[in-house]
Protein backbone atom coordinates (compact mmCIF):
# COMPACT_ATOMS: atom_id res chain seq x y z
CA UNK A 1 0.00 0.00 0.00
CA UNK A 2 2.00 3.24 -0.89
CA UNK A 3 0.36 6.00 1.20
CA UNK A 4 3.12 8.52 0.24
CA UNK A 5 0.86 10.34 -2.66
CA UNK A 6 -0.17 13.60 -2.97
CA UNK A 7 -3.14 14.86 -5.27
CA UNK A 8 -3.61 18.64 -6.36
CA UNK A 9 -7.15 19.38 -6.96
CA UNK A 10 -8.37 23.18 -7.97
CA UNK A 11 -11.96 24.19 -7.50
CA UNK A 12 -13.86 24.37 -10.38
CA UNK A 13 -16.15 26.96 -8.64
CA UNK A 14 -17.62 28.39 -5.06
CA UNK A 15 -20.49 27.55 -3.32
CA UNK A 16 -22.98 30.95 -2.45
CA UNK A 17 -24.64 30.15 0.31
CA UNK A 18 -26.01 32.20 3.06
CA UNK A 19 -24.12 31.09 6.19
CA UNK A 20 -21.12 32.77 6.85
CA UNK A 21 -20.06 30.71 10.09
CA UNK A 22 -20.63 27.67 12.02
CA UNK A 23 -23.14 29.17 14.08
CA UNK A 24 -25.69 29.89 11.62
CA UNK A 25 -25.57 26.34 9.92
CA UNK A 26 -28.71 23.80 11.24
CA UNK A 27 -26.86 21.09 13.75
CA UNK A 28 -28.07 18.61 15.84
CA UNK A 29 -31.00 16.31 16.13
CA UNK A 30 -33.76 16.83 13.54
CA UNK A 31 -31.64 19.73 11.57
CA UNK A 32 -33.24 20.75 8.39
CA UNK A 33 -30.65 22.16 5.55
CA UNK A 34 -33.10 23.35 3.27
CA UNK A 35 -31.65 26.70 3.08
CA UNK A 36 -31.15 27.68 -0.43
CA UNK A 37 -27.56 28.80 -2.40
CA UNK A 38 -25.78 28.79 -5.51
CA UNK A 39 -23.12 26.26 -7.10
CA UNK A 40 -21.22 29.30 -9.36
CA UNK A 41 -19.05 27.28 -11.54
CA UNK A 42 -16.01 28.82 -13.41
CA UNK A 43 -16.34 29.88 -17.28
CA UNK A 44 -14.20 27.85 -18.47
CA UNK A 45 -16.24 24.75 -17.00
CA UNK A 46 -19.42 25.80 -18.34
CA UNK A 47 -19.58 23.07 -21.12
CA UNK A 48 -19.41 20.39 -18.19
CA UNK A 49 -22.84 21.17 -16.69
CA UNK A 50 -24.18 20.40 -20.27
CA UNK A 51 -27.30 18.05 -19.70
CA UNK A 52 -27.30 18.37 -15.76
CA UNK A 53 -30.90 20.07 -15.53
CA UNK A 54 -32.54 17.11 -16.27
CA UNK A 55 -31.46 15.93 -12.54
CA UNK A 56 -33.37 16.98 -9.67
CA UNK A 57 -30.62 16.39 -7.13
CA UNK A 58 -26.89 16.64 -7.26
CA UNK A 59 -23.45 15.46 -5.03
CA UNK A 60 -21.61 18.39 -4.05
CA UNK A 61 -17.95 17.29 -3.31
CA UNK A 62 -16.19 20.20 -1.96
CA UNK A 63 -13.77 21.48 0.52
CA UNK A 64 -14.18 22.00 4.47
CA UNK A 65 -11.33 25.04 3.52
CA UNK A 66 -12.02 26.78 7.06
CA UNK A 67 -11.95 23.25 9.77
CA UNK A 68 -10.00 22.93 12.55
CA UNK A 69 -7.53 20.05 12.52
CA UNK A 70 -8.52 16.85 11.82
CA UNK A 71 -8.94 14.45 15.06
CA UNK A 72 -9.93 10.42 14.74
CA UNK A 73 -12.61 10.43 16.91
CA UNK A 74 -15.32 13.15 17.62
CA UNK A 75 -18.32 13.54 19.37
CA UNK A 76 -21.16 14.75 17.09
CA UNK A 77 -23.93 17.03 17.88
CA UNK A 78 -26.66 14.20 17.27
CA UNK A 79 -24.96 12.21 19.93
CA UNK A 80 -23.34 12.90 23.40
CA UNK A 81 -21.01 9.61 22.73
CA UNK A 82 -17.63 9.98 20.48
CA UNK A 83 -17.39 7.85 16.99
CA UNK A 84 -14.80 7.54 14.64
CA UNK A 85 -14.09 10.26 12.13
CA UNK A 86 -15.28 7.84 9.45
CA UNK A 87 -18.78 7.18 10.88
CA UNK A 88 -19.16 11.17 10.91
CA UNK A 89 -19.68 13.92 8.81
CA UNK A 90 -17.01 16.22 10.99
CA UNK A 91 -15.01 18.57 9.19
CA UNK A 92 -12.43 17.69 11.30
CA UNK A 93 -10.99 14.63 8.47
CA UNK A 94 -7.93 14.13 7.47
CA UNK A 95 -8.89 15.07 3.94
CA UNK A 96 -10.93 17.61 4.36
CA UNK A 97 -13.35 16.88 1.55
CA UNK A 98 -17.49 17.36 2.27
CA UNK A 99 -19.79 15.99 0.67
CA UNK A 100 -23.38 17.29 0.07
CA UNK A 101 -26.99 16.08 -1.59
CA UNK A 102 -28.76 19.86 -2.64
CA UNK A 103 -31.68 19.85 -4.65
CA UNK A 104 -31.23 21.36 -8.11
CA UNK A 105 -34.01 23.99 -8.70
CA UNK A 106 -32.45 25.74 -12.08
CA UNK A 107 -30.03 26.50 -14.01
CA UNK A 108 -29.02 30.20 -15.20
CA UNK A 109 -25.70 29.71 -17.66
CA UNK A 110 -23.03 28.35 -15.46
CA UNK A 111 -24.80 28.82 -12.07
CA UNK A 112 -27.19 26.73 -10.28
CA UNK A 113 -29.50 27.09 -8.33
CA UNK A 114 -30.16 24.48 -5.39
CA UNK A 115 -31.39 23.64 -1.69
CA UNK A 116 -30.16 21.89 0.57
CA UNK A 117 -26.54 23.88 0.89
CA UNK A 118 -25.17 23.14 4.34
CA UNK A 119 -21.46 24.96 3.26
CA UNK A 120 -20.54 28.48 4.11
CA UNK A 121 -20.48 30.90 1.88
CA UNK A 122 -17.49 31.14 -0.94
CA UNK A 123 -16.87 27.36 -0.24
CA UNK A 124 -14.93 26.26 -2.85
CA UNK A 125 -16.16 23.36 -5.27
CA UNK A 126 -14.51 20.07 -6.65
CA UNK A 127 -16.84 18.41 -8.27
CA UNK A 128 -20.29 18.10 -8.93
CA UNK A 129 -22.41 15.27 -10.07
CA UNK A 130 -26.11 13.73 -10.79
CA UNK A 131 -27.30 11.91 -7.64
CA UNK A 132 -28.55 8.46 -8.31
CA UNK A 133 -29.20 6.22 -5.06
CA UNK A 134 -30.24 2.38 -6.37
CA UNK A 135 -29.62 1.39 -2.74
CA UNK A 136 -34.01 0.46 -0.94
CA UNK A 137 -34.23 2.35 1.85
CA UNK A 138 -35.26 -1.02 3.59
CA UNK A 139 -31.42 -1.44 3.15
CA UNK A 140 -30.52 1.26 4.07
CA UNK A 141 -28.68 1.06 8.14
CA UNK A 142 -27.88 4.45 10.31
CA UNK A 143 -25.76 3.24 12.29
CA UNK A 144 -24.92 5.12 16.15
CA UNK A 145 -27.47 7.63 14.60
CA UNK A 146 -29.90 5.29 15.04
CA UNK A 147 -29.15 4.02 18.38
CA UNK A 148 -28.96 7.87 19.54
CA UNK A 149 -32.02 8.70 18.05
CA UNK A 150 -33.50 5.38 19.87
CA UNK A 151 -32.38 6.83 23.34
CA UNK A 152 -34.17 10.70 22.59
CA UNK A 153 -37.32 8.98 21.66
CA UNK A 154 -36.97 10.26 18.17
CA UNK A 155 -37.21 7.70 15.10
CA UNK A 156 -38.15 4.43 14.25
C1 LIG B 1 -21.29 18.31 9.69
S1 LIG B 1 -20.58 19.04 8.25
C2 LIG B 1 -21.33 18.08 6.98
C3 LIG B 1 -20.98 18.60 5.63
C4 LIG B 1 -21.35 17.67 4.48
N1 LIG B 1 -22.79 17.51 4.34
C5 LIG B 1 -20.67 16.34 4.62
O1 LIG B 1 -21.33 15.40 5.04
O2 LIG B 1 -19.49 16.24 4.30
C6 LIG B 1 -21.47 20.55 8.11
C7 LIG B 1 -20.78 21.65 8.86
O3 LIG B 1 -19.58 22.00 8.17
C8 LIG B 1 -19.24 23.32 8.49
N2 LIG B 1 -18.77 23.96 7.26
C9 LIG B 1 -19.49 24.37 6.21
N3 LIG B 1 -18.70 24.91 5.27
C10 LIG B 1 -17.43 24.82 5.75
C11 LIG B 1 -16.17 25.22 5.24
N4 LIG B 1 -16.05 25.79 4.05
N5 LIG B 1 -15.08 24.99 6.01
C12 LIG B 1 -15.19 24.41 7.24
N6 LIG B 1 -16.37 24.03 7.78
C13 LIG B 1 -17.48 24.24 7.03
C14 LIG B 1 -20.48 24.00 9.06
O4 LIG B 1 -20.24 24.32 10.41
C15 LIG B 1 -21.56 22.94 8.92
O5 LIG B 1 -22.41 22.93 10.03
Amino acid sequence: MNLDRTFTMRPIGVVRSPYTDRTQVPRGPGAKHDAEGVLEIAAEFEPGLADIEGFSHLYVLWVFDRADPPTLTSTPPTDDRSHGVFATRSPQRPNAIGLTVVRLLGRDGRRLRVRGVDMFDGTPILDVKPYLSSIAEAELKRGWLAEAERRRGQGS
